[in-house]
Order: structure tokens, then C-alpha cells, then sequence
């Protein structure tokens, strides 16, 4: 594994994206003075408190605070983990992220794999259209009720039935051919000629959630085993950690208020061919808790769509399982039971799409949770209830600390007629970006240390207006600490913009404060920065003398202490 970014890559990379253009991707920005303005993306707004500066390298909301470097916009707003934001913008640059390999590791290039996966998935996009035994596959479509719409929205594809169409149109030469099948569309033969992974299937490109084609699925015309193929796992392909349609349902920013798991590639095509454009299919796998993460991040609601036999609710108890752990405050998940022997695709083309928006139809997970349980143990008995505490207990102790978990075990408390104890909760920390930030109450006043931090690191060039501030302790406070350490980096980087700022101290423990002072609007004009700034400074060195004046009156004071500066007296 390559090791982590470097410092410098990140702040060479800031200086040169354009930030205006980046958040200008999805928010409609016009200029206002010397930066821009637009409706913020982070929360529901009329009028546009959301500002973005190219000299800052910084957007800032005033309405719900939200603010950051162009890295934050795409960590925040696209939910990027940060790796993969700083990849997107050195890739727009034409940039290779440097990371600290500490000598051993080299670093890893896999543009040329998505390279040649989004030209395969061109290629046989375009076969589908132009490919002399077309026919069969646009009948084998048109037979399943796709128009060529939904077909195009989704980048299906065509792989002939010869062996060797791949490998001719893309294996140009060795390297390439080494590439395909390091990209698993090719396989080697041993006399040292190759040929294609998918022949005569349909083909499914299998995005990742940016858009990017990071495999295939390919369904065989007719009948003929495997049904289906997927790619093997690649550099680029994990399957379970991703999510057929993901990209489609979240395409253009948009936030359906569910996603529906479903199971075939086709049920999700066929859905979206009937208006329900919010479901995403596993890769022939058990849903995956990564997979469930990765909705999370998007939409509060999750909803698992089985068929209603046996298998099928087995199949569910497990999705109940995987998903226990992540029910977070404010997420949640259900089922929807199909009719015995329907999958999706056959059941919105004979009933239409009323069943798959209707909550009316969604089975909470807490209400499959209590039936399931209540089928194993018989509650009209002590020693039923009794089974029934042992059989919950350790599922209900799966989910996090919350109202969720709070009123499960409320729930199983009436059915089982006696309290439970839950021992020790468990401790999940949120792997993803934050949730989008709630508007703000305003009325709250930041104390003079943030006050100085605000401007100063939106203002850099204030920076010399706080030489004369004697070094406070700062081990107690960090306040004061951050107003030292934005100091010392402003001091060896005069000019750097609040945005490098904040991306320089990202693994600093004092990162939540600066970014919790950042959230906070300074409400003053440009020009009133520095008379503000230079009053803090001074209030701050007067409370250190009149602290310092107390302490001299009010204990005997010792030699060193008097020649030297006091220590160990925290401002504010
Ligand atoms: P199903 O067998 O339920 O098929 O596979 P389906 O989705 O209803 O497909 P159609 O309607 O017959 O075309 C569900 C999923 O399981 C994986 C695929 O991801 C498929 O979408 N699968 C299935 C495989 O990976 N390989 C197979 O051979 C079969
Ligand atoms: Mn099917």
C-alpha cells in the first residue's frame, strides 16, 4: 500500500485547482466582489448564504456553517474519503498524488485501469448498436421490457460471440494485453495469445459511485451457464464494496429518501425502466457492511427487497444482521417482501411501481426483528420469555447507543414482562464524512481566543499583529494553542490561504476546533478584520496582566517567577 499523501502534494495541489470551478460542478455560483455566492448544497436555503473565494481557497456557508478546502467540498458534499478527493483533483490536473512511500512501497497508478475498463464499456456499448448480429441482443432486451432509454441510461452493453473481439479492438499490444487481463476482461491462453473474458452476454457496466467502470456483469442471451459472469477482482473492482446503480441513484446530486436493495442487476434496470429509480443491486454476494456504509453516507433509509419464501427471510435475517451495527441516530431500514416466486423485475412489469414507493408495504426492521424472534421462542410462557431475552439481548446489544436501541429494548421489555440489562454498549465510530451540518443558532458569542482564530486564519497577513503576545502555556488550552500553532505555520508561510491552512493541520488534534472556529461567521466587514484582530491581541496581552498581577498579589512570588513570564495561567 502506498503510504500517506505528502504535505506538499496537498498544498501544491490547492494552489493550482481552482476551487470556484470544483464547488461550480454542483452549485450554480455568481460573482459576488471578490468571491462567489450560490445556494449552499448542505442545507435547504431561498437565498444564497453560501460563499466561495478563489483567493481563500475556502467556501463558507453562513447559514449552517459548512466550510472547507476544495478537498473538504468533495469529502463533504460527494462523501469522498479524503485519499480519494485529493486523487480526483490531481486527476483533473493531470497530476500523480505523491505519497510518503518510506522507501519500500511503490506507489500505485491504476489511471490506465480505469482507462481501459471505461473504453471497454464503450466498446461494447457501441456494439450494441453496431455490431452485425445486433439483433439478438436488442431483442433479448426489448423482449425484457427495456427501451433503449433505460438501456443507454445504464451504458448496457453487447459482447459478440466470437472469442477474440476485446482482445482485438483493445489489445493492441503486449502491454495492453498484459492490462486487459490484469483488468480481468481478457484471459491468457498458454500458447501465449489471449482471448475475451464475455462473449455473447448482454453486458452491465458496474460503476462506482463517482461513475467510473470499475467492472462488468454479463448476463448470457437466453439461457446457457453461468447465467451470469461478473469481472474477478481487480486493482479497481472489490465487489463488496460496491453497489450496481449506486451511481445512478445518486447521479446529479440526487438524495432519493430510500434506497431499495434488490438483487440482480436486471431487477434494478427494469426498475428504473418503470420509474423507480432508487434501487441498487449486491454483485451476486450477501450484502456487505461496507455496501450498507456506503448508501448510508447518502440516504438515511435503507430497504432490502426479498422475495417472501423461505430463502428469502433467511436471506433478510442476515441483511438484519450486517445492518444492526450501523443504525446510527437517524438512520433506518426495513423490508419489503415480495409475492413468492416474483423478484422485482417480473413484479413491477405485471403491478407497476405503486409497490416499490408505498411505505404502506415496507416491513420495519424492528417489527421483522420482534416476528422473527417471536417465532423461535414462545412468549406466552416465563421460560419463552426468558429464550426470547437470550435470543434478542445480543442483537439488540449490536446497536449503537440511541432512541433506536433505546426503545428495541423498551419494546422487548413489554413482551418479555421484566427489565433487561444490556452490559457494555458498543462503540462504533462513524468511518464516513460527517452528516450534512443543521443550520446554526446564532446568538452565540465565540470567546476572544476564537475570535482570533477566525480572522486570523481567513487573514493570514494579520498574522504580525500578534508578535508582541508573550508565549501562554498552552498545554491546558487549546485555544490558545491553535492561536500559537497558526501563528508559528503563518510565520513560515506568510501567505497561506485559510483552505492550505486547514488542510495542513487536518491530522492536527486541534483540527476539530479550528474547524468547529471556522464554522462560525465572522460578522464584520473585510476591513473591520484588523482593527478586530488587533483588539483581541490586545485584550488578551491586558487579561494576561491583570492574571499576572493577581497572581504576583496573591502569592509570594518566587524569584524566577517574577524575571521570567508566568506559567501555567490559562487566558479567557
Ligand atoms: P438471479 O439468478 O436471481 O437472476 O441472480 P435475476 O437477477 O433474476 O436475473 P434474470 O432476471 O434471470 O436476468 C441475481 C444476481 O445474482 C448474481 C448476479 O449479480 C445476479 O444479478 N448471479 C446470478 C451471478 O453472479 N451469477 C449467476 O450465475 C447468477
Ligand atoms: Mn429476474
Amino acid at each position: 500500500m502506498a503510504g500517506k499523501i505528502t504535505q506538499s502534494f496537498i498544498d501544491d495541489l490547492l494552489s493550482r485547482v481552482d476551487i470556484v470551478e470544483v464547488v461550480g460542478r454542483t452549485v450554480t455560483l455568481k460573482k459576488a466582489g471578490r468571491d462567489f455566492q450560490g445556494l449552499c448544497p448542505f442545507h435547504n436555503e431561498k437565498t444564497p448564504s453560501f460563499t466561495v473565494s478563489p483567493e481563500k481557497q475556502f467556501y463558507h456557508c453562513f447559514g449552517c456553517g459548512a466550510h472547507g478546502s476544495a478537498i473538504g467540498f468533495l469529502m463533504n458534499h460527494d462523501s469522498l474519503g479524503f485519499v480519494e478527493a485529493v486523487e480526483d483533483l490531481a486527476g483533473g490536473l493531470h497530476l500523480t498524488v505523491r505519497y510518503e512511500t518510506d522507501g519500500a512501497a511503490p506507489t500505485v497508478n491504476y489511471t490506465p485501469l480505469y482507462e481501459l475498463m471505461a473504453a471497454a464499456q464503450t466498446c461494447y456499448a457501441r456494439l450494441l448498436r453496431e455490431h452485425p448480429a445486433k439483433e439478438r441482443a436488442v431483442d433479448y432486451l426489448k423482449h425484457r421490457g427495456l427501451t433503449g432509454t433505460v438501456a443507454k441510461a445504464f451504458g448496457l452493453g453487447y459482447a459478440p460471440a466470437g472469442w477474440e473481439t476485446l482482445v482485438t479492438q483493445l489489445g493492441v499490444d503486449a502491454t495492453r494485453r498484459a492490462q486487459l487481463v490484469e483488468a480481468g476482461l481478457a484471459v491468457p491462453r498458454d500458447n501465449g495469445t489471449f482471448y475475451d473474458r464475455f462473449r455473447d452476454r448482454i453486458i452491465f457496466p458496474i460503476l462506482d459511485r463517482r461513475g467510473r467502470c470499475v467492472g462488468l456483469g454479463g448476463r448470457i442471451i437466453d439461457t446457457g451457464e453461468p447465467k451470469y459472469l461478473n469481472s474477478p477482482e481487480t486493482p479497481i473492482f472489490h465487489k463488496r464494496q460496491e453497489l450496481y446503480g449506486l451511481h445512478y441513484v445518486l447521479k446529479n446530486g440526487r438524495r432519493p429518501g430510500r434506497v431499495l436493495v434488490v438483487e440482480g442487476y436486471m431487477d434494478v434496470v427494469a426498475l428504473a425502466q418503470h420509474g423507480v429509480d432508487n434501487a441498487v443491486a449486491t454483485l451476486g454476494t450477501a450484502t456487505t457492511a461496507e455496501q450498507l456504509e456506503l448508501i448510508f453516507r447518502h440516504v438515511a433509509e435503507v430497504v432490502f427487497c426479498f422475495d417472501g419464501d423461505n430463502a428469502g427471510r433467511r436471506a433478510a435475517w442476515r441483511a438484519l444482521e450486517t445492518v444492526l451495527p450501523l443504525l446510527l441516530e437517524g438512520r433506518k431500514a426495513g423490508f419489503l417482501f415480495l409475492p413468492q416466486g416474483q423478484d422485482p423485475d417480473s413484479l413491477v412489469r405485471s403491478e407497476g411501481a405503486a409497490r416499490f414507493g408505498a411505505p404502506a408495504h415496507i416491513t420495519p426492521l424492528s417489527k421483522f426483528l420482534f416476528d422473527e424472534l417471536a417465532g423461535r421462542a414462545d412468549t406466552s410462557s416465563l421460560d419463552g420469555r426468558a429464550q426470547l431475552i437470550a435470543l434478542a439481548r445480543p442483537l439488540l446489544g449490536k446497536v449503537p447507543v440511541g432512541a433506536f436501541r433505546q426503545l428495541l429494548i423498551q419494546h422487548l421489555e413489554g413482551v418479555a414482562q421484566t427489565r433487561v440489562q444490556m452490559g457494555q454498549a458498543p462503540s462504533y465510530r462513524r468511518p464516513s464524512a460527517p452528516p450534512p451540518m443543521a443550520p446554526r443558532k446564532s446568538g452565540r458569542v465565540p470567546s476572544l481566543l476564537r475570535r482570533a482564530i477566525g480572522l486570523l486564519a481567513r487573514q493570514p497577513s494579520l498574522a504580525p499583529l500578534a508578535r508582541h503576545l508573550p508565549a501562554l502555556d498552552v498545554s491546558s488550552n487549546d485555544e490558545a494553542a491553535l492561536l500559537f500553532t497558526l501563528l508559528e505555520r503563518l510565520t513560515e508561510h506568510p501567505s497561506m490561504p485559510v483552505g492550505v491552512l486547514l488542510e495542513n493541520l487536518r491530522d492536527s488534534p486541534l483540527w476539530p476546533l479550528l474547524e468547529e472556529v471556522l464554522g462560525l461567521p465572522i460578522l464584520l466587514e473585510e476591513t473591520q478584520w484588523e482593527a478586530e484582530f488587533s483588539g483581541a491581541i490586545e485584550q488578551l496581552l491586558k487579561q494576561r496582566q491583570r492574571q499576572r498581577y493577581r497572581r504576583l498579589v496573591s502569592e509570594k512570588p518566587r524569584a524566577a517567577e517574577i524575571e521570567s513570564e508566568p506559567r501555567g495561567v490559562p487566558p479567557d
